[in-house]
């Protein structure tokens, strides 16, 4: 019934490494914030936590996973595009947790670079256009209810690379109540 660490992190390494960070160079200041949309583009389950992500090191331009919702016992594909904006150095990391309903499953701070090895990418990872593609197996252990992740992603300087959420729901149908109800 492990929802692995690993899957959830190669999620994650593979949207932050989409990230797309680039909202052009010269920015003019504006007084009045911009407020985005939180729906991180593309058929996924995925938002962004801030609606200014102006100082933010990757602009993630798309994620597209495949099948969306994700399924329990199904080969996850993640795609994700973006554009980073500032040299992604090693030291770079995830603070990463996942809820359960209500409980806490799992809340740790993983090595960006790291788990970037997942999706063949290594760091630094430069400035510019970048694309990711990763399938997941998804256990089809994996318990009904309700998961929400988190992945706030901060440069080796605790700049703010991107930080996204996103709750998914996993059926009962291939579990067959094995584990009750929690
Ligand atoms: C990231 O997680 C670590 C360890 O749990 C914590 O000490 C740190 O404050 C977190 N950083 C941010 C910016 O939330």
């Amino acid at each position: 019934m492990r929802f692995s660490t690993a899957s959830v992190l190669a999620c994650v390494a593979a949207t932050a490494s989409a990230l797309n960070a680039f909202r052009g160079d010269a920015q003019p200041q504006s007084l009045v914030r911009r407020v985005d949309d939180l729906d991180v583009p593309g058929e996924n389950p995925l938002k962004f936590c801030d609606a200014d992500r102006s100082d933010d090191m990757i602009v993630l331009e798309k994620v597209v996973l495949t099948p969306n919702p994700p399924e329990a016992g199904t080969t996850l594909i993640i795609e994700a595009t973006g554009t980073v904006k500032e040299p992604i150095l090693e030291g770079a990391y995830v603070n990463l947790s996942v809820k359960y309903g209500y409980i806490r499953l799992i809340n740790t701070q993983a090595d960006l670079c790291k788990e970037m090895k997942n999706v063949d990418m290594e760091c630094p990872i430069e400035k510019g256009k970048i694309s990711i593609t990763k399938s997941v197996e998804l256990p089809k252990e994996i318990p009904p209810g309700k998961y929400t992740v988190l992945a706030d992603v901060f440069s080796v300087d605790d700049e703010h690379i991107t930080c996204l959420t996103a709750t998914v729901v996993f059926g009962r149908k291939a579990l067959g109540g094995m584990l009750g109800d929690l």
